[in-house]
């Protein structure tokens, strides 16, 4: 199968080509079967759930029996810039995060991954670090960062960093001492090689056929002294050399920095390319031009290289010294789950605790029989190892715009996150998927922020879309900042959308997300239990059991994948001598109170968790 597929290919060019090398997969393990009856539906609402923690006082940083705490908690990452400004000048910093901590517990959020904070010339805003150990003015101090942390963790709420390992900024110190002569002690840290040969007209040649995630060669050529070099993503971004062990060593220093700082863990960027091909050659062609113009390429020889394991062991071994049980999570997107599981370390368990799981929620059609078969394979195929689900993040549309069929997008934002929040998976959820936050897709090129959708425009039209700023409430600037202007728009659909509406609307998206976690975090099936698909061949409907724990009942979810009313019937014997599941939450008022495991009409893409009796 190999590194085919890279986490480049972000939006929509990336599912397709994962959904062809999953078609051919097996669906292992059967599991309990179900029958089932097309016919009709209607709708209702979710109850609240009161919140309770395992053990009182520590919530989600607390440990179950012998679970590791990141097992349960609901990771939600922020984009710093959006969240909250607290200084009036339209960015977002980490005192607005800290003044916005209250809004997180009351979601009852286990940890925080903040996207990089560090001082940045912010070509890739924040994503071109200049100086891993410090904190870029533009979001605060140390000392800021330090009492987030702090007051962070009076509310159980743990905070991981952002670290990119795989390049740094061409302003970062390492790189301009690499840049300066071809003798430079830090030369060989990152990826230098002499042209391939010069043009007629003697223009230097790349080394190879190598392709930028952002467009164009990946190669830039330096006139000083007349190399080129490597660079994944923008020019201002180099690749790390990865065979040098000084950089590993220096790499590492950087991490246990914020260790030692207190961080719980960290989500490692694009961290399957940290290795390229040593002899450099060329990757295949694909056929066709992506949306930057440039030739579509396999990227066979800069992506998911098996030395980088090497490294993900070493990491591990590190980070385990520290006390706490500090996580690592991984940016990865892959071909396959049995390249995910690779990340784990397989059944050693010795590499990442959650590399990201990118099969799932980015398959961006709301296809029952597709879903069910990727998260049994997050089931089976990963050595018994946590899965991390996620179907937001700061690089691709918002996951209401991509599975939405702009009719029932609310709907349909409510079978995600129940898919989310009822599967076994660790939860990562993005800012403002709770509320339905909407991608807002820059209409003029000259409004563009991200530097891909200045040199895509008009097919490709970056990412500011999905990092406008956090909806608050109704007023200016969405509660988020007293600025004039706000370095990105404010959606339009603000007054509506926002935390101050939501909370007040017991059928908002953001009590259905909170009844979900609450639900998920007290209930011990929804915690432990094994997860068992039902009415496996139903194309309509996805259904499974999460099975009772300790002799307690199981529960059981179903969700109408379709815009058609559809009715399912279960056969529970498997788990037990069950003949009614009461109904937990469900936003089908018809089915409010219901305790029918027989006939139950699931309304167009309509959520229902009972619990079984
Ligand atoms: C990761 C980040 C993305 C960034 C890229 C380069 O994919 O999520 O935002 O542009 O790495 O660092």
């Amino acid at each position: 199968m190999g590194a085919s597929m890279s986490r480049k290919h972000y939006r929509l060019e990336m599912p397709g080509r994962f959904a062809k090398s999953l078609e051919t997969m097996l669906v292992a393990a059967a599991l309990c079967g179900a029958t089932f009856a097309a016919a009709h539906g209607q709708m209702a609402n979710a109850p609240a759930v009161p919140v309770a923690h395992e053990v009182a006082g520590h919530g989600q940083g607390a440990q179950s029996g012998n679970d590791p705490w990141w097992k349960h908690a609901v990771f939600y990452e922020i984009y710093p810039r959006s969240f909250q400004d607290s200084n009036g000048d339209g960015l977002g910093d980490l005192n607005g995060i800290t003044e916005r901590l209250g809004y997180l517990q009351s979601l009852d959020i286990g940890a925080i991954w903040l996207t990089p904070v560090y001082p940045s010339p912010l070509v890739d805003f924040g994503y071109d670090i200049s100086d891993y150990e410090n904190i870029d003015p533009q979001y605060g101090t140390l000392a800021d960062f330090d009492r987030m942390v702090a007051e962070a963790k009076t509310r159980h709420i743990r905070v991981i960093m952002d670290m990119v390992m795989n390049h740094t900024s061409d302003q970062h110190k390492w790189f301009l001492e690499s840049a300066s002569s071809r003798t430079n002690p830090k030369r060989d840290w990152f990826i230098w090689q002499d042209p391939k040969g010069y043009t007629a007209d003697g223009k230097p040649i790349p080394p190879n056929n190598w392709i930028s995630g952002f467009g164009g060669s990946a190669w830039q050529y330096d006139p000083r002294t007349k190399q080129f070099y490597y660079h994944e993503f923008y020019k201002q971004q180099p690749d790390l050399n990865w065979r040098n062990p000084e950089v590993e060593k220096a790499m590492f220093d950087t991490v246990r920095f914020w260790l030692d700082r207190g961080v719980s863990g960290f989500r490692f960027d694009a961290v399957p390319s940290l290795f390229e091909d040593q002899k450099l050659r060329d990757n295949p062609a694909l056929g066709g031009i992506n949306a930057q113009g440039d030739p579509i390429l396999e990227d066979t020889y800069t992506n998911n290289l098996p030395e980088v394991h090497d490294v993900m062991r070493r990491l591990r071994a590190m980070v385990n010294h520290y006390p706490g049980d500090r996580v690592l999570i991984g940016e990865t997107y892959l071909p396959s789950v049995q390249e995910l599981d690779k990340w784990y370390g397989g059944s050693k368990h010795d590499e990442l605790q959650l590399p990201m799981d990118m099969q799932v929620g980015f398959t961006n059609k709301l296809d029952a029989s597709l879903l069910r078969q990727r998260i049994n394979d997050a089931e089976t195929s990963i050595d018994g190892n946590q899965p991390l689900f996620v179907f937001d993040n700061h690089d691709n549309k918002r996951s209401w715009d991509r599975y939405g069929d702009g009719v029932h997008n609310e709907a349909i934002a409510k079978v995600l996150a129940t898919l989310l929040l009822t599967s076994r998976s660790t939860p990562l959820m993005y800012y403002g998927e709770e509320l339905g936050m909407s991608t807002s897709v820059p209409t003029r090129k000259e409004d563009v922020k991200d530097p891909i959708g200045i040199t895509g425009w008009p097919k490709e039209k970056g990412r500011d879309g999905e990092r406008t700023p956090m909806q608050w409430n109704g007023e200016k600037n969405a509660g988020f900042s007293t600025a004039s202007t706000t370095w990105l728009p404010i959606g339009v659909d603000y007054k509506t959308v926002n935390v101050r509406v939501e909370e007040g609307e017991p059928d908002s998206m953001l009590n259905w997300y909170k009844t979900l976690i609450a639900f998920r975090r007290s209930n011990p099936a929804l915690r432990n239990g094994t997860m068992v698909m039902l009415d496996k061949n139903n194309p309509s409907v996805l259904s499974f059991v999460r099975k009772g724990v300790d002799g307690g009942p199981s529960v059981v979810v179903a969700v109408n994948c379709t815009g058609e009313p559809q009715t399912v019937s279960f056969d529970l014997r498997a788990v037990g001598k069950s003949i009614s599941a009461k109904t937990v939450i469900t936003d089908a008022p018809s089915l409010r109170g219901s305790s029918k495991l027989k006939d139950i009409a699931l309304p167009p893409f309509s959520s229902w968790v009972g619990s079984i009796q």
